[in-house]
């Protein structure tokens, strides 16, 4: 079932999401969180830190498994995902690093694609954080992934590149044009998953998503046959919602 939250503004769809995480690791200490990189999840994880510094709240036994990395940039490339985790959440947090979760693109593609999904199989997936691409894409699976996919190397869509471009000195030439995501049977898989979406440029995707077809060219629209999805969208995210498609 798909329960779309509508609130105004960012701030307010990090605290709703945030209610969510407090309340998954507080009723179990070493539950499994699928996390997201992305503009959107950040508020999120802005109050997650500040949770823990203030009031305690502990991530020691708490797992982590991230949606995807780039494939083509260092580990320790400011960009990399792995950067980005570290620096936006995990570093605030009393998490251990060998809970953490991300995938690797550093050698053997296909192996390194093999042994995490082997890990995401032997898993179960408590909360799952997800963004949306405003193409309608979900981790990296870009418009046309099968809904029975499961962890793979993607090449990125020129929409995507262009939309990410801000996180390389808005030079597309800088942005990698491959990636290696979790599939979305993978996401499928969650419990629970949150989605969160901001801004006039993803009310198209989150329309398509919410109201239209179930269909592999608009990969979020699988969530319409989850058992257990919020998604937390702001007015202008939810501003095609419950009208024609402009
Ligand atoms: C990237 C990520 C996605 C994310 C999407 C939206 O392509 N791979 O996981 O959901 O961008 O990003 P943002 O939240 O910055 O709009």
């Amino acid at each position: 079932m798909m329960r779309v939250i509508r609130v105004n503004d960012y701030q307010e769809i990090s605290e709703k999401a945030f209610e969510e995480i407090k309340k998954t690791v507080t009723e179990k200490p070493d539950a499994v969180l699928g996390l997201a990189t992305g503009s959107s999840p950040v508020g999120l994880y802005q109050l997650m830190i500040k949770d823990h510094q203030e009031n305690g709240t502990s991530y020691r036994e708490v797992r982590t498994f991230n949606l995807d990395e780039y494939v083509g940039l260092p580990k320790d490339h400011p960009e990399s995902y792995y950067s980005f985790m570290h620096r936006n959440l995990f570093d605030g947090l009393d998490i251990k690093e060998e809970n953490i979760h991300i995938p690797s693109s550093e050698g053997d593609l296909q192996e390194k694609c093999e042994q995490y999904n082997d890990a995401l199989e032997e898993t179960v997936i408590d909360v799952q954080i997800l963004g949306i691409g405003s193409n309608g894409h979900i981790g990296f699976n870009e418009p046309g992934t099968s809904f029975d996919s499961v962890t793979h190397i993607v090449d990125l869509k020129p929409s995507t590149i262009r939309d990410n471009a801000r996180f390389f000195d808005d030079d597309i030439s800088k942005v990698p044009t491959k990636a290696i995501t979790m599939g979305i049977s993978n996401v499928m898989a969650a419990k629970k998953i949150i989605l969160l979406a901001n801004g006039e440029n993803k009310a198209n995707a989150i329309q398509a998503c919410v109201m239209g077809p179930v269909t592999e060219n608009v990969p979020a629209s699988i969530l319409q046959e989850h058992p257990d999805v919020i998604m937390i969208v702001d007015r202008t995210a939810a501003s095609s919602l419950y009208k024609e498609k402009r």
